[in-house]
């Protein structure tokens, strides 16, 4: 499959040499190209550059992008797509005054989802979560991570992860998968979380790295569910496995879960709503990249990431979706990225490498994904006629994408 963009306005994130990540204040530049033209082969950027000197390139498809952006795909670092049904009744317990807290004490939450999927066949939950990704690729992303967490016994742990290859195996997006089997304590180990972390740490990470069904693995790290201990021990369990962290730290409290991901070499630390000046110490220096889940925020109505803080304080910064049943029923990374600059006063051109190549580090995708570089992967978004990039996050309502190309191929 070959393609040719041409006239396309302005080509967005381009990187001859594209760094893993960008950091602190290089997030406030965003590398562009005025009047370009791409070149797509074999699923690969083949080539870029300017309309004033394009060369005779011939047997192509073109696409007039006259008018049109053209970025890289959105990169989800932070997803949990396969579930089963939704929790519609608890959306409505909390606009009844519940917090999302007192609904998972009253056995609602991680634990109701859980019940449901271990109630649902393989098949229907790969049909209800296929359904899921084929919308957000239609809303841009391109690449994306799917953790379990919502099995709890080793064989929906299991189930929900061969979903999310299965998923990996039949649409062109790049799938990392994530172990979060500590994710909630189930209702059989109420009173036995230890007998739960054994299991987790022992049985499950062992038939799951045998299987080799995830690349990462997760924890819900905070108060009433698993402790900073607990964390530290998973995080050494999977390194035996071969699997690197990637946890759930800080939504609700600061319980020092974000020195130990990094003293672990956690991949990511994400969500980080709460967060200290002894949190934000302890990331400086390290290869450890912080994500703001910003529609989480705006779905359960805390506090948001302070994202500029962390820019500010020199760090990088991604943003992903958390797309959930519980707590952010929606994978549009386009309103992650609106709502970043909203709420979080990014701006758009640090909202785009957040939710672009800082994403793709996220997964361990650098190499291929998040950037307009030769060689790597074309996954393009080309926006309807705009006036700027800044439009994206302006317009946050509106639907601003035209095409979505994965793989080499228009979606
Ligand atoms: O990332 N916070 C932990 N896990 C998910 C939500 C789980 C749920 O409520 O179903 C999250 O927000
Ligand atoms: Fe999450």
């Amino acid at each position: 499959m070959k393609l040719l963009l041409l006239n396309i306005k302005e080509l967005l994130q381009v990187r001859e040499n594209a760094p893993a990540k960008v950091a602190g204040k290089d997030m406030a530049t965003l590398p562009t190209l005025k009047n370009a033209w791409l070149l797509v082969q074999d699923g690969k950027i083949k080539n870029y550059g300017s309309m004033d000197n394009i060369p005779t390139i011939e047997g192509f498809k073109t696409i007039d992008c006259k008018g049109k952006m053209v970025l890289p795909a959105w990169c989800d670092s932070h997803t949990h797509i396969v579930y089963a049904g939704n929790r519609e009744q608890e959306f409505v317990d909390r606009i009844n005054g519940l917090s999302y807290q007192e609904i998972a004490e009253k056995g609602g939450g991680i634990v109701n989802s859980a019940k449901k999927l271990q109630a649902t066949t393989e098949e229907a939950l790969y049909h209800q979560s296929a359904k899921r990704l084929e919308e957000v690729m239609c809303l841009g992303t391109g690449a994306i991570e799917i953790k379990s967490g919502y099995g709890l016994t080793t064989e929906a742990e299991m189930k929900m992860l061969r979903v999310a290859k299965k998923l990996a195996a039949n649409y062109p997006v790049a799938v990392k998968t994530t172990f979060l089997g500590a994710h909630a304590v189930p209702t059989e180990f109420k009173d036995n979380k230890e007998g739960y972390m054994d299991l987790v740490c022992g049985e499950m990470l062992q038939k799951i790295s045998e299987a080799k069904l995830a690349d990462y693995v997760d924890i819900f790290c905070e108060d009433g569910y698993f402790t900073v201990a607990d964390t530290v021990r998973l995080m050494k369990a999977g390194k035996k496995h071969g699997l690197i962290p990637k946890i759930h730290v800080n939504q609700f409290n600061a319980i020092g879960g974000i020195a130990a991901g990094v003293k672990h070499n956690a991949l990511s630390v994400d969500h980080l709503e709460v967060l200290t000046k002894t949190d934000i110490e302890a990331l400086k220096g390290s290869d450890t990249m912080p994500v703001a889940l910003p529609s989480c925020s705006y779905f359960l109505s805390i506090p948001y990431t302070p994202g500029r803080e962390l820019i500010d304080a020199g760090l990088p910064l991604a943003l992903a979706t958390d797309y959930n049943p519980g707590s952010t029923p929606s994978g549009n990374m386009n309103f992650v990225v609106a709502t970043a600059c909203i709420k979080m006063r990014l701006t758009p051109e640090e909202a785009i490498n957040a939710a672009t190549i800082n994403g793709a580090y996220a997964m361990g995708l650098s190499d291929t994904h998040g950037s307009i570089t030769k060689g790597k992967t074309a996954n393009l978004i080309i926006t309807k006629p705009i006036p700027s990039y800044g439009f994206l996050p302006y317009a946050f309502g509106s639907n601003c994408i035209e095409n979505v190309i994965i793989k080499g191929k228009a979606i």
